[in-house]
């Protein structure tokens, strides 16, 4: 039987949909009703990034997030979704906004994350120390989860922190990679997309004058000054946060996969963090920089036939989650009136 959606249904199942995360909160997917009772997904491709993602993973990644996010949707009110038609995106050049699937909906039951949607988010700072009995969750959830590796090991971790600070150094320091990232950084309040998109203050746990502060040394003239001064490794460090991690989880999938089903896993998996009361922060740079994704590989025995996808630091953090900076609706749905 088909369902046809509402127009104020819809309007809430994108929504919900859009709290899934993206690379650098840009938000890349959006939605129409097609015909037939099925939803078109769309990669909104102008809000790629280049310099960091030339072969648009990371929006692939990202897109199959908001999908999982709309099948979990769907899920509460009795519904569930068919994933069909689903793009490569690695392929697409020039069109710059491909459907990259369809939803066909169907009968459905609900979903056990659907409840964590609404908690889960970024924490950006230190976390609190945990409980042994928290950690023995982490660890027999690994033994669990075939596209996971966690280490809790103080070593592990500490060495997985300097790995991420070398790449992301070496990152930060391509003009072009810094200046994309900047653009989606939102140092001040008064940006005119600070509650909308991209990473603010509050994401970054930033003061207003760490916000300043860092639009400042990121900059072209100054970031290569400090490097030649041997200063720019401190100023990107995370080395004190990511030490203070209860454990840290290598998301790792079969490597021909689609990356918008490797995306859907990936949700799925920080929604499983979130329920178990565990709070993530990802550390893509340790995926992202070639040598250090095989030094990775190796040392945790990621299977040769699965991609290492992204890190996530995991802890514990007893602050109340962020208001998301997101994307209104009707700049999500792009249907003809
Ligand atoms: C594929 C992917 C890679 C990400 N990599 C990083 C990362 O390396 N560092 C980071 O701080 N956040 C990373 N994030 C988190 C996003 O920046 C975050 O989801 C987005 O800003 C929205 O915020 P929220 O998760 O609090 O809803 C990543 C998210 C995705 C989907």
């Amino acid at each position: 039987m088909e369902h046809i959606l509402t127009a104020d249904q819809f309007k809430e199942l994108v929504l919900q949909a859009n709290l899934a995360p993206s690379v650098h909160n840009v938000q890349p997917a959006r939605w129409r009703r097609a015909p037939g009772g099925r939803i078109e997904v769309i990669a909104d491709l102008t809000r790629a990034l280049p310099a960091a993602d030339p072969h648009n993973q990371d929006v692939a990644l990202s897109c199959g997030c908001a999908i999982e996010g709309m099948l979990i949707a769907l899920s509460a009110i009795g519904l569930a979704g068919c994933v069909e038609n689903m793009a490569n995106l690695s392929a697409e050049r020039g069109d710059l906004a491909p459907v990259v699937a369809t939803i066909k909906i169907v009968q459905g039951g609900r979903d056990s994350l659907y409840p964590f949607m609404a908690q889960r988010y970024t924490w950006r700072s230190a976390f609190q120390p945990s409980q042994p009995t928290e950690l023995d969750a982490l660890q027999s959830w690994d033994h669990r989860v075939s596209d996971a590796t966690v280490t809790t090991d103080p070593s592990a971790i500490a060495m997985l922190s300097v790995l991420n600070d070398k790449a992301s150094l070496r990152f930060m320091s391509e003009p072009r990679y810094r200046a994309e990232l900047v653009s989606w950084m939102r140092l001040q309040k008064r940006h005119s997309r600070y509650a909308l998109d991209g990473m603010n203050l509050e994401a970054l746990h930033m003061s207003v004058f760490e916000g300043i502060g860092a639009g400042l040394v990121l900059s072209p003239s100054v970031f290569p000054f400090l490097r030649r001064l041997g200063l720019a490794s401190g100023i990107v460090s995370e080395d004190k946060k990511t030490t203070s991690v209860s454990a840290i989880a290598l998301f790792h999938r079969p490597r021909e996969e689609n990356r918008i089903v490797s995306g859907r896993a990936f949700y799925r998996f920080w929604l499983k963090i979130t329920e178990l009361g565990f709070t993530g922060w990802p550390m893509a740079a340790l995926a992202d920089d070639e040598a250090t994704n095989q030094t990775c590989c190796k040392h945790f025995g990621i299977p040769e036939d699965h991609q290492f996808i992204n890190a996530m630091r995991l802890g514990k953090v007893f602050e109340q989650p962020q208001v998301r900076a997101r994307i209104p609706a009707e700049h999500l749905i792009w249907e003809s009136e």
